[in-house]
């Protein structure tokens, strides 16, 4: 063993190599194997887009940008969150981009969390928060959603307050939601403002689906408590920029002046190419989100049908590009198990919900970010499995 193995900042040992990775590689190998597992669009980034990233390489903006990113990508990012959401920043001062939502979560999190301190996470919840909390010396408090659509409820919030008191520093809300596709509406969103309004607590409101919702218009929790609200965008799901890694985050002043600070150390700036492609998606691909929405939509509807067919039970899917569905009686409820056994008798890969903590257990995730012929026969695939 090497002797310095054992010398790591003990939170390291903590975090775990993610269920979804693990069970990925565990299934790459399975030949034909159809997969269902990505988190990321199927689509490529609109040629506008590349083109202008492109266009930044030849005009030699291979600098840093200031630490807070290039003013015009500040102030396309508050136009769009303004125009689409109506919320208001000022891109002088509460505009950050980010090395995409990872950073900006990332940096948010190591900005606010001491050694004790607790975070609230609706669960079945995205697996990128967790580990971040444990290596800020924090932990993570689930509270089960399975029993309230998926959603939080201002009564589960008080009542974590009531158990945890002050050791609760900040809440994570997804919304859309991966893993499960549910979006909060403006109800649900005004009801939840008004209870965290009551404490002094961060709501780090992670809304990188924000432009795919496909049933209501998207609602920000920046809109109803923007003194607390720390809000994380970015262009990887709305433009397909995965790989660009752009991602922002809207808060008040006095919030990202500190925030910024981690931000710097961590990372200096965003990629200055990247950033000078994000103003070009801001504004000119202002509307590049909604040819994809149509799409997505198209696909959500077929494979929820679908599924309802077979006997899954799925939660209200109006966002994202995720079903969370669950398993069927009479089948197999460890979800690890029936995604295995699938994957080898019929080779389809989805994901099983244990990968999203134990409140994901007996479900299964399903991403329609794959093409239409693709899903159809991931449909054939799991409807000969399910009638074996
Ligand atoms: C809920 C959620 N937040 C954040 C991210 C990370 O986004 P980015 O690629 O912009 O870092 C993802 C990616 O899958 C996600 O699902």
């Amino acid at each position: 063993m090497n002797k310095l193995a054992n010398r790591f900042n003990k939170h390291v040992y903590e975090v775990a190599v993610s269920l979804i990775r693990q069970f990925d590689e565990q299934v790459s190998s399975i030949p034909d194997i159809l997969k269902l597992t990505l988190g990321e669009p199927d689509f490529n980034t609109p040629e506008h887009i590349k083109g202008a990233g492109s266009q930044a390489i030849k005009d030699n903006y291979s600098h840093y940008t200031g630490m807070s990113g290039l003013l015009d990508v500040r102030e396309a990012a508050s136009r769009f969150v303004q125009e689409k959401y109506g919320v208001s920043y000022q891109p002088l001062s509460e505009v950050l981009v980010t090395v995409g939502a990872t950073e900006a979560i990332a940096a948010s999190l190591l900005a606010i969390l001491e050694p004790g301190d607790k975070v609230l996470l609706p669960a079945p919840t995205y697996p990128g928060y967790e580990p971040l909390i444990l290596l800020a010396g924090a932990e993570p408090v689930y509270i089960d959603t399975r029993e309230t659509g998926f959603v939080l409820t201002p009564e589960q919030v008080d009542q974590a307050m009531a158990t945890h008191g002050e050791k609760i520093k900040a809440a994570i809300i997804t919304s859309p939601s991966n893993p499960t596709g549910v979006a909060y509406n403006d109800q649900e969103i005004q009801e939840l403002a008004a209870v965290f309004e009551k404490y002094p607590v961060f709501v780090i409101s992670d809304e990188i689906y924000s432009e795919l919702n496909y049933e209501t218009e998207h609602v920000s929790f920046g809109k109803y408590l923007s003194e607390q609200t720390i809000l994380i965008n970015g262009l990887s799901k709305s433009h397909a920029m995965t790989g660009w890694r752009i991602g922002f985050i809207f808060a008040p002043a006095e919030l990202i002046a500190q925030i910024i600070k981690v931000h710097q150390y961590l990372v200096t700036a965003a990629s200055t190419i990247s950033q000078k492609a994000a103003v070009r998606a801001l504004i000119q691909g202002i509307a590049d989100g909604e040819v994809m929405r149509e799409e997505y939509k198209l696909r959500r509807d077929y494979l929820y049908e679908a599924m309802n067919k077979l006997g899954f039970e799925i939660a209200r899917p109006s966002g994202a590009f995720y079903l969370f569905a669950k398993i069927p009686e009479g089948f197999e409820t460890d979800s690890m198990a029936f995604c295995l056994d699938l994957a080898q008798k019929n080779q389809l890969a989805v994901i099983p919900g244990i990968a999203f903590g134990p409140e994901g257990e007996g479900y299964i995730r399903l991403s329609y970010a794959a093409s239409m012929p693709q899903l159809e026969e991931a449909v054939k695939r799991l409807t000969a499995y399910m009638s074996k």
